[in-house]
């Protein structure tokens, strides 16, 4: 590093920024002036999340495009991708097509999407996807419809399951969605980059941070098609109140947990049973 890169780096480092070595690389690799770097490094200071900065975050090898103001996808949430992977592979293998035959597409919906990160992991992670995403806050479908494109992608703007097309109902395979999940009295103590650059709507899951997931529980048997699978994210502590929220949606549930990346994804199935009972009312 030269001269005027340390002093970045000291920039950054005074700002209490613990990797500053790397973010200044990473920021020297970015700007395209040094009135661009400067104005970067000034941001980063003033304690914008480095991700919103840079304008793009990483998730499961990709970069996934993020503005300032939208949720920054965390390594945490791949975890949650690689059981929905799991899933569609486990689901694709038994019934392989005829020759001749293309295997139908496997639909595939990302609720509360954000940038969308989910989702494009999803998409990139199995052979053939249809991916649709909502998410309320209009910046970050603004991200999302850069990170998901058409012709397989489709993002809407929307409470939930409010904007998905009508014809998606009883036919979705993967259902996923990272909610806000933070509890209202819990917000404080986040760290401030993202109490103060993250949207309250992307945290805050209400009085016990599960407000969000269980309006989708609630809603995931009229979308699921029989055998298909929901997965939210939530903490360890949270996963049993998750559960009984999936099982009195009628899907049977399990826990999936990852030490190393401190995940935890409750993930229901609609049974056959359970399809039957929701199509009846
Ligand atoms: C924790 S962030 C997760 C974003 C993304 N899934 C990810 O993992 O990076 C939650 C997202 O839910 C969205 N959201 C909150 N309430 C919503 C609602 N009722 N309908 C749709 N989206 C909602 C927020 O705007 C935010 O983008």
């Amino acid at each position: 590093m030269s001269v005027s890169d340390s002093v970045i780096v000291n920039r950054l480092r005074a700002a209490g920024c613990v990797f500053a070595e790397d973010e200044a690389r990473l920021l020297l690799s970015a700007a395209r002036t040094p009135d661009e770097l400067d104005a970067m490094v000034a941001r980063r200071v003033a304690g914008l999340p480095l991700e919103q900065v840079l304008g793009w975050a990483e998730f499961c090898g990709l970069r996934i495009i993020v503005a300032p103001g939208v949720f920054v996808p965390r390594r945490r949430t791949e975890f949650l991708v690689r059981q929905a992977a799991l899933l569609i592979r486990g689901d694709a293998s038994p019934g392989t097509p005829r020759e001749g035959m293309t295997r139908p597409r496997d639909v595939i919906v990302d609720l509360c999407c954000g940038a969308g990160a989910i989702g494009a992991a999803l998409a990139a992670a199995v052979d053939r996807a249809e991916v649709h995403a909502t998410d309320i806050d209009p910046a970050a479908v603004r991200c999302a419809r850069r990170n998901v494109p058409a012709p397989w992608g489709h993002v809407y703007q929307g409470d939930l399951y409010e904007p998905l097309p009508a014809g998606l109902r009883g036919r979705v395979g993967i259902l996923v969605a990272n909610v806000p999940y933070v509890p209202s009295g819990e917000i404080r103590f986040l760290p401030p980059e993202a109490r103060a650059h993250e949207p309250r709507v992307a945290l805050d899951g209400g009085p016990d941070g599960l407000d969000v997931l269980r309006r989708v529980a609630a809603g995931a048997p009229e979308w699921l098609k029989p055998g298909g699978h929901l997965l939210i994210e939530t903490t360890e502590r949270q996963a049993p109140s998750a559960q009984a929220a999936f099982v009195t949606s009628g899907l049977t549930t399990r826990v999936a947990g990852s030490d190393d990346l401190d995940a935890t994804v409750v993930i229901g199935r609609l049974t056959v049973r359970g399809a039957r009972d929701s199509a009846g009312g």
